[in-house]
């Protein structure tokens, strides 16, 4: 997406202001002093665009667009569908979700819609195309911004009759069906597809293959609501880039699937800062933005962030001077276009009213947060260069929904915690502190631009990925894959014939057990004297221990205890061209930190800066377009350290003696 300048702003809610014209005036003087080029605007604004059904009224979000166009601030303009106004409810009840227990929601809240129901998807075409005819001509609209942060699920009857729907397309016969989710387990047989619910706690749970359906109905209904909005610009001649924003970590929906729908991922960033040490929720934050960029891989938006505190997480902790720089700042790092705010004016009623805000209720820009704000925007004016360049990963992780979905549903080895997506950020970790740039991707991207794959528990293999795994490493390919991986067929029944499936001779091994630990266990991992990759310490293991067969690996190291000690904990095998290694059991940090940097130098691939040994809590990121690169390091570590730059850098911003103060960007043109 190129934009040609890093949009700075954030979302702005004039429709609660339209009683207090001398505010709306504040607004843009106050934007211009804080460099704000774009805001987000209608987000929330249908009950005063349709006030009643059919009668529009866009005066208001006409003059603002076009005051805000006049003082050089451009626009994402939503559609208003993700929150209802009180008269649709009223009169077509069935718009509103039904729960998981079958109870209809009354009206009230937002992102509460049925996504099936043909009225509401109706009411929302309508609109949308009322809006694009009027606005997606004007200069100063940029992109469309559908609805708001889509989530959750209906089990009303229209969404049953569609799943139903969807499953008979996906399995033709219920045969078929009753086949690949093995429902003769406990008598669950199906006679036809008239028969099936979707999950409930008052009734079927305990059918993986129904439950794992059902989660990637619902993602691909809720793709279906946002092409549709998408398409009803599109017919009333909109030809604006339109996105949608994401949610961190959101397990309900498998985000990939927008990827083609949507022209450009953006995302909103709330992290729980000082709560626990910088660096982590740094490098956390630095994990959520790569997942985004790798999506589509290309550069994103970051759509909303607080410029001081949230007012809905269990503590609402103000950012400590300096620190919305830095995290805004690696946002950018990572391949963000923009650094975008939730709100540029903090609402005077309802439950967002102690929120933070560009603008808070004081009213002055002589505050804290707004003097930290305007210095930001003083420093991203200078960064228009790095607009639309592109992150060039030799690294990638292997991150999956649907994957996510079924391993946490299966009831197996750990019940009271699988931890996966930590052991994502081990290796994402590991990567990190190399000094590389990592893409983070699902099993259907492609793999085979990559030097390095870490593939940790990817328990449900995608139809296929054993192949796309398999060519990968014959290839030349590096690859970690971890316990727990190659257990289920993307239907979620367990492979026969052994595991990690379809990759015994790439990997060497078959996994014969799998070992849960209790809380209080932890065995160890000891290497093996004179080991290929120069291991010496030992590192502990905890929560899953796999008992592995050897078939060719060559054991790096081993167990230390129990009956299994002896057994190998980490192997490594030649396959083609390239090499594959198997980590057994959930091991410490340091563990992937070492065993990485290992490979790494042994296979001679070179971090960003080569011979730079980054200290704790330092990261380096890069942006490139196909003249320049640019580097970025950024220190999250609590006190100064010195880094050195590489020669004939160009310092773009931040200090250039080398010292890279707590909390500072410098960024470097190399
Ligand atoms: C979300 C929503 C916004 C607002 C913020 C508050 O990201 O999209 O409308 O509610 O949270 O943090
Ligand atoms: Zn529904």
């Amino acid at each position: 997406m190129y934009f040609g300048k890093i949009l700075y702003g954030g979302d702005y809610n004039p429709e609660q202001w339209l009683a207090y014209p001398e505010i709306l005036k504040k607004d843009i003087e106050y934007m211009k002093v804080a460099q704000i080029n774009l805001v987000s605007i209608g987000i929330f604004s249908w009950a005063m665009l349709e006030p009643e059904e059919g009668t529009y009224d866009f005066s208001w979000l006409e003059e603002r667009i076009e005051t805000l166009y006049q003082n050089g601030i451009s626009v994402f303009l939503a559609t208003p569908s993700g929150g209802k106004p009180r008269w649709m409810a009223e009169k077509y009840p069935e718009i509103c979700r039904v729960d998981e227990n079958r109870v209809r929601e009354l009206y009230g809240g937002r992102h509460n819609h049925c996504y099936t129901s043909p009225v509401y998807r109706e009411k929302v075409r309508k609109i949308d195309q009322e809006l694009a005819k009027s606005f997606d001509h004007h200069p100063g609209v940029l992109a469309w911004h559908i609805s708001n942060e889509l989530g959750g699920e209906c089990h009303c009857p229209l969404c049953q009759e569609a799943f139903r729907k969807w499953l008979k397309e996906k399995y033709q016969t219920i045969e078929q069906l009753n086949q690949c989710w093995n429902t003769a387990f406990w008598s669950h047989t199906y006679r036809s597809f008239d028969e099936v619910e979707s999950p409930s706690p008052k009734g079927e749970q305990s059918i993986h293959g129904l439950n794992l359906d059902w989660r990637r109905f619902v993602t691909d209904q809720t793709v279906d609501f946002v092409k549709e909005e998408i398409r009803a610009i599109r017919d009333a001649g909109g030809t604006k880039p339109a996105t949608i924003n994401m949610m961190y970590h959101y397990k309900g929906l498998n985000y990939h699937k927008f990827a083609d729908v949507i022209d450009f991922v953006s995302w909103d960033n709330y992290p729980l800062w000082h709560k626990r040490p910088e660096a982590e929720i740094a490098l956390d934050c630095g994990m959520q933005h790569d997942i985004m960029r790798s999506i589509k891989k290309e550069p994103f938006v970051l759509m909303e962030s607080c410029p001081s505190s949230t007012n809905w997480q269990s503590v609402s902790k103000l950012k400590k001077p300096g620190l919305l720089n830095a995290a805004s700042m690696q946002a950018v790092a990572h391949g963000s276009d923009s650094v975008l705010y939730f709100q540029i004016r903090q609402s005077r009623g309802g439950s967002e009213k102690f929120h933070g805000a560009v603008i808070d209720h004081y009213g002055g820009n002589d505050t804290r947060v707004f003097r930290e704000i305007t210095e930001l925007g003083a420093d991203l004016l200078e960064l228009d260069e790095v607009a639309a360049s592109n992150v060039k990963a030799k690294a990638a992780v292997i991150f999956d929904w649907e994957n996510w979905w079924a391993m946490e549903d299966a009831q197996g080895p750990r019940n009271n915690g699988l931890y996966y997506k930590e052991t994502v950020k081990k290796c994402y970790r590991a990567l990190r502190r190399y000094g590389l740039d990592v893409d983070i991707v699902d099993m259907e991207q492609s793999i085979e631009e990559y030097q390095i794959v870490a593939a940790p528990m990817v328990y449900l293999f995608r139809c296929g990925f054993e192949e796309k795994v398999r060519s990968f490493v014959e290839q030349g390919g590096i690859l970690v894959m971890t316990y727990w991986s190659g257990v289920v067929d993307d239907t979620d029944l367990c492979y026969l014939g052994g595991t990690p499936h379809g990759l015994l001779d790439v990997l060497g091994i078959r996994m014969e057990e799998i070992d849960g630990l209790y809380d209080f266990e932890e065995n160890e991992g000891i290497p093996v004297p004179g080991n290929e990759l120069g291991l010496e310490k030992k590192y502990q293991a905890k929560h899953l221990c796999e008992l592995v067969e050897l078939r060719g690996a060559h054991v790096l190291m081993t167990y230390g205890k129990d009956f299994y000690a002896g057994k190998p904990i980490l192997t490594q095998n030649s396959y083609g061209k390239g090499t594959a290694y198997y980590v057994a059991a959930d091991m410490e940090t340091a563990f992937y930190e070492d065993t990485f940097r290992s490979i790494l130098e042994k296979q001679g691939i070179e971090p960003l800066l080569p011979g730079v040994k980054l200290p704790e809590g330092v990261g380096v990121s890069s942006r490139e377009t196909d003249n320049a690169k640019f580097l970025f390091l950024q220190n999250f570590s609590g006190g100064d350290v010195k880094v050195p730059l590489p020669e004939n850098a160009e310092i773009l911003q931040g200090s250039k003696d080398g010292i890279l103060k707590n909390l500072e960007t410098v960024i470097v043109k190399v």
